[in-house]
């Protein structure tokens, strides 16, 4: 496979260090596995977790070992004890956070579903999709693009890992998603790649994780939060109802991103991603809260809160992320963190494009 195809699918490049937490693991990534000392990260304690830089980037560093892994580190490092330990004491830092964060939404006696359902309709976030329908310029609208493309180009993979610790209904009802979102195992109507075209579109970077060294620790957060349900099987229930959630609340957001593209003047390719999704998560949501968490709760009914829990997690995470875009824009700042100093060894450009349709040539991106 040639070099620019590696690029597309990852293994992304390690990004820039944010803090004496990040540093190290990124500098122990750069050498072969060994023991880290057990001494590293201790003494965590961030005044906000969530947002706090250097340990979003750090479990950000830990999980992607799970995913593509990282360019050039040693595959080793995914079942390194020590990093694991370390990783953990991570994940007790930022679960501690957003369990203080949610709560416990209380499981109505009408079941899940109704348990989501309200959860859903109580959702007032600040109107980023709004803003972006109706407002926001090309700079504005590429930010949000770069900010969820760590998301969207492995669109669906958190989730999957639900997939062997489930049987029965609930099971169903997740492989009947996940199809979609794989676009039932055609490359072109993956979402992941339905996205690359509206990054390549847009005039933006298409490869796996282009943006991570851009992206701040809320953006990080929001991935941070499907990996750590995703792999712990005691958060399954989360990471279903983290799915339900996201799933209930995708259509309405997806009709306003198209319709914000299509007035700043892009055509159906660029918008192909968010149009999929109008159509497809109005029927997922249906399939997500009744089947797929209502099956798992008729199965477990002991993991009913934990459903519960993730929807509102992904919720809330989901507001903080719309907020830190709307405040910085509204402070006249880019929502992104500043770019990456010049690289050694050469990297890929960061406009790779060259098919952008409307405007023509986009600014660069910060
Ligand atoms: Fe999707
Ligand atoms: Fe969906």
């Amino acid at each position: 496979m040639s070099e620019p195809a590696d690029r597309r699918y990852g293994p992304a490049t390690l990004p820039r260090a944010r803090g004496p937490l990040s540093a190290a693991v990124v500098e122990a990534l750069r050498l072969p596995a060994y023991d880290l000392p057990a001494s590293l990260g201790v003494d965590l304690d961030p005044a906000d977790p969530i947002t706090d830089e250097d340990l979003q980037l750090t479990l950000f560093l830990c999980y992607e070992l799970h995913y593509r892994g990282w360019l050039g580190v040693d595959e080793s490092w995914e079942w390194q004890p020590t990093l694991l330990a370390l990783r953990a004491r991570c994940e007790q830092v930022f679960e501690a956070a957003l369990r203080r964060l949610v709560g416990s939404p209380p499981v109505p006696v009408a079941g899940v579903a109704a348990g989501l359902a309200e959860l859903v309709a109580a959702d007032d976030g600040p109107p980023l999709a709004a803003t972006l329908q109706r407002r926001a310029d090309l700079t504005q609208f590429r930010e949000f693009v770069a900010h969820r493309s760590v998301y969207h180009l492995r669109e669906a993979d958190p989730h999957s890992w639900a997939l062997p610790r489930l049987g029965g209904p609930a099971k169903a009802a997740l492989v009947e998603i996940q199809t979609d979102e794989y676009g039932n195992g055609r490359l072109d109507r993956m979402h992941a790649e339905l996205f690359r075209r509206t990054l390549d579109r847009l005039g933006l970077d298409t490869s796996y994780g282009a943006y991570i060294d851009v992206a701040p620790a809320v953006t990080l957060a929001t991935n941070n939060l499907m990996s750590l349900f995703g792999l712990h099987r005691r958060l399954r229930g989360a990471l279903l109802g983290h799915l339900a959630a996201f799933e209930m609340t995708s259509s309405l957001p997806n009709r306003r991103y198209g319709n914000g593209l299509r007035r700043l003047g892009f055509d159906e390719v660029a918008t192909r991603f968010y149009d999929e999704h109008v159509e497809a998560d109005a029927v997922h949501e249906q399939i997500a809260a009744h089947d797929m968490c209502g099956g798992l709760a008729r199965a477990e009914p002991a993991l009913a809160p934990d459903v519960l829990f993730g929807a509102e997690a992904g919720l809330a995470l989901d507001r903080l992320f719309a907020a830190h875009l709307l405040d910085r824009w509204a402070a006249g700042h880019s929502s992104l963190r500043a770019p990456a100093p010049p690289a050694l060894p050469p990297t890929v450009p960061l406009v790779a494009s060259t098919t952008v349709v409307a405007p023509p040539a986009p600014p660069a991106l910060v």
